[in-house]
């Protein structure tokens, strides 16, 4: 035994007994075959069952269009016999077709047949040329398979590929939205932040101001209450420095008297009979250097007068500034007091920068609080003094009548305004002095006072010449004070 092939094994073995019928109806793919005539020549089973039509109704018949299309149009097969397959192909299958990578000449291609099966089917189908022994053609054979489960698979996955995409477009649009409102929502809060910082650094500012403020009333609660201090010293001062003084003027005529005594007793000594008293008399008279103080005394006492005269003064000074009597109470005061009292108060802030020229006209009485008036006189006169530079300069206080009102003003030689600070000088707790060395609360509280008053204060200022505040003030008020001092309104 030998497993060598025979010599005739390139001819193809056959089946005993298989029929090329019997071998196509035996195949599962449906196939037919045409001739050169286009007639059919063979139409297996699975033909006759994918079409539905009997194949002993096709063989020797022309009719394949009419079972596909409807219509007496070609099918592939009859292309590939006409030899037409290429341009053919082109214009009935447009771009569906195309050649087979397994059979030179094939061509393959799948179509939707409406009106075959139910609702229609998709097949895929090849044609291929059948040809004889010399190469010429034969016929064509096709065959045809059923793909319309995996073409509506294909539909379905497609539908189900493009409702997804909606969805994630859908998510899309949602989450850019989403993202959008998260945006805003950041850029709200950033502003809103930012806000509150400003917010909170202007309380900050507030609150740095409302203790500065605090401060002032500390510091003026603290004047006040030294000042009522004073003025109940000075009063306490006043009565005994008023009996000293009159006592002091007896005592001026008593020494006088006395020294006129003296005078006679003098004259009448040398006719004394006792020479021993002559003598003592003599030797005391030498050792008290009673000459010395003949001469002495009415120094002494005139020194003394001054010193009495200027307590007086000072305490009348202290006693009217502070007003202590009169406190908060409305009344009628002469101006030209009230300005004297009040510059012999802050002598000290004004004497080594300045010298002090007064030039006051004749004043009636006005209705004012004369307090609050003497502090507004005390803020513009120091103001003055702080407003010299290294040089001694001179401020001068001016006092007038206009009209039915009286005016007072306090003209300086310093520095004058710079025009960028004038629009603020009258706003509380603005102030161009060192931290430590200014409230900027002066010109404010005399602006506010002078409101009170019903008058009107402003400023005239020059740059390096100097700067005048004048206030003008109404005799009278306009409605009638009320007993507890404050104006109705
Ligand atoms: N006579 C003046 N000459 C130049 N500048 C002045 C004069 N008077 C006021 N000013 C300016 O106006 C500002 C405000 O004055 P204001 O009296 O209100 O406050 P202050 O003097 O600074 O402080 P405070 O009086 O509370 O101690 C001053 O800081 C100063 O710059
Ligand atoms: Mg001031």
């Amino acid at each position: 035994m030998t497993n060598a092939k025979p010599a005739s094994a390139t001819a193809a073995p056959h089946l005993e007994g298989v029929s090329l019928t019997g071998f196509f109806d035996a195949s599962p793919v449906a196939t037919f075959v045409i001739n050169t005539e286009h007639v059919v020549t063979y139409f297996n089973k699975a033909c006759e069952k994918l079409l539905g039509v009997n194949a002993a109704d096709m063989i020797g018949e022309r009719k394949l269009g009419l079972v596909f299309y409807n219509n007496d149009r070609p099918v592939l097969a009859d292309l590939i016999v006409d030899g037409t397959s290429s341009v053919g192909v082109a214009s009935l299958y447009t771009n569906q077709a195309h050649r087979s990578k397994l059979i030179a000449d094939a061509y393959e291609s799948e179509g939707f047949f409406p009106h075959l099966g139910d609702g229609g089917r998709w097949l895929f189908f090849t044609a291929t040329p059948l040809r004889n022994a010399d190469g010429s053609m034969a016929g064509a054979v096709e065959t045809l398979q059923d793909i319309t489960d995996r073409k509506r698979a294909e539909e379905d996955l497609l539908k189900h590929q493009s409702k997804l995409e909606e969805l994630i477009e859908k998510r899309t649009t949602e989450l850019a939205q989403a993202n959008r409102t998260l945006l805003e929502d950041v850029a709200r809060r950033e502003a809103a932040e930012t806000a509150l910082l400003s917010r909170n650094t202007e309380l900050n500012e507030l609150n740095a101001k409302l203790s500065m403020a605090q401060q002032h009333l500390v510091q003026s609660e603290k004047l006040a209450s030294i000042g009522q201090l004073a003025a109940g010293v000075a009063h306490e001062i006043n009565n005994p420095i008023g009996y000293i003084f009159s006592n002091f003027g007896t005592l001026e005529k008593y020494l006088t008297d006395l020294f006129q005594m003296l005078v006679a007793y003098e004259k009448a000594e040398p006719f004394h009979g006792n020479a021993q008293t002559v003598l003592a008399l003599a030797t005391l008279r030498n050792s008290i250097e009673l000459d010395f103080l003949k001469e002495d005394i009415p120094t002494l006492m005139r020194e003394s007068r001054e010193g009495i005269v200027r307590v007086r003064k000072i305490v009348q000074d202290l006693k009217d500034f502070s007003h202590v009597d009169a406190n908060l109470d409305w009344q009628f005061a002469n101006l030209n007091q009230g300005i004297d009292s009040t510059l012999n108060v802050v002598n000290n802030e004004v004497k080594y920068k300045a010298d002090l020229v007064k030039d006051y006209g004749d004043l009636p009485d006005i209705q004012c609080m004369p307090s609050q008036i003497n502090q507004v006189v005390m803020n513009l006169v120091v103001n003055a003094a702080h407003a010299m530079g290294a040089q001694r300069g001179k401020i001068t206080v001016r006092t007038g009548v206009a009209g039915d009102k009286v005016w007072f003003e306090v003209a300086d030689t310093g520095s004058g305004i710079p025009k960028e600070v004038l629009p603020r000088i009258f706003d509380p707790f603005y102030t161009t002095k060192p931290v430590g060395h200014g409230t900027g609360l002066g010109l404010s509280l005399s602006y506010g006072i002078v409101q009170k008053h019903h008058g009107t204060i402003d400023v005239q200022t020059e740059m390096t010449k100097g700067s005048t505040f004048r206030v003008m003030l109404p005799v009278k008020q306009p409605n009638p004070p009320v007993a507890d001092g404050a104006l109705p309104t």
